[in-house]
């Protein structure tokens, strides 16, 4: 690829556990690829009740265990971002839906809204799931999830050139 980076914004409800896990391995992957400088990487929630909080100590855990520190702090998702982002990740479907309503009431933007499980390969089930009212093992098997669907996305905007 080459020219202006690409700028995605991974989404989920409170964006303490799943978005932020899939920003950071996203750019954990893009940067073991050598293509970190072709992306710019973000996350947000489509609510407010976690922001300014960092990660769910949970995602953060399973993050440390395979070499990934998380430092953002949860953001709600603003009309710019249908601006600013290229592409918009959403990690259910509830999130889509409420990203598409979101830009149809604001009327903006051009950004992308796709769906990280798209980018699994083998998927039976097209949403990440939640792991917040749950146990350790739930964060884990998202964490698995998430890395093959951030490495099926990079090889789609890989292609895209
Ligand atoms: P996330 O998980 O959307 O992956 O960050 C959740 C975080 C908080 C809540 C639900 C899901 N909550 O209900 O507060």
């Amino acid at each position: 690829m080459s020219g202006a980076p690409v700028s995605v914004l991974f989404v989920c409800l409170g964006n303490i556990c799943r978005s932020p896990l899939a920003e950071g391995i996203f750019a954990a992957l893009a940067k073991e690829r050598g293509v970190e400088g072709e992306f710019h990487v973000d996350s947000a929630g489509t609510a407010a009740y976690h922001s300014g909080e960092p990660a769910d100590s949970r995602s953060a855990a399973v993050a440390a265990d395979h070499g990934i520190g998380l430092t953002g702090f949860a953001r709600q998702v603003t009309p710019r971002d249908f601006e600013r982002f290229d592409i918009i990740v959403a990690m259910d479907r509830s999130n889509r839906r409420s990203l598409e309503r979101l830009r149809r009431r604001l009327r903006g933007g051009l950004a992308e809204i796709v769906m990280m499980r798209d980018y699994d390969p083998g998927a039976r089930d097209p949403d990440v799931p939640d792991p917040y009212y749950g146990g350790p093992g739930g964060f884990e098997r998202v964490f698995r999830i998430l890395e093959r669907a951030c490495s099926g996305l990079l090889d789609e905007l890989a292609d895209r050139d």
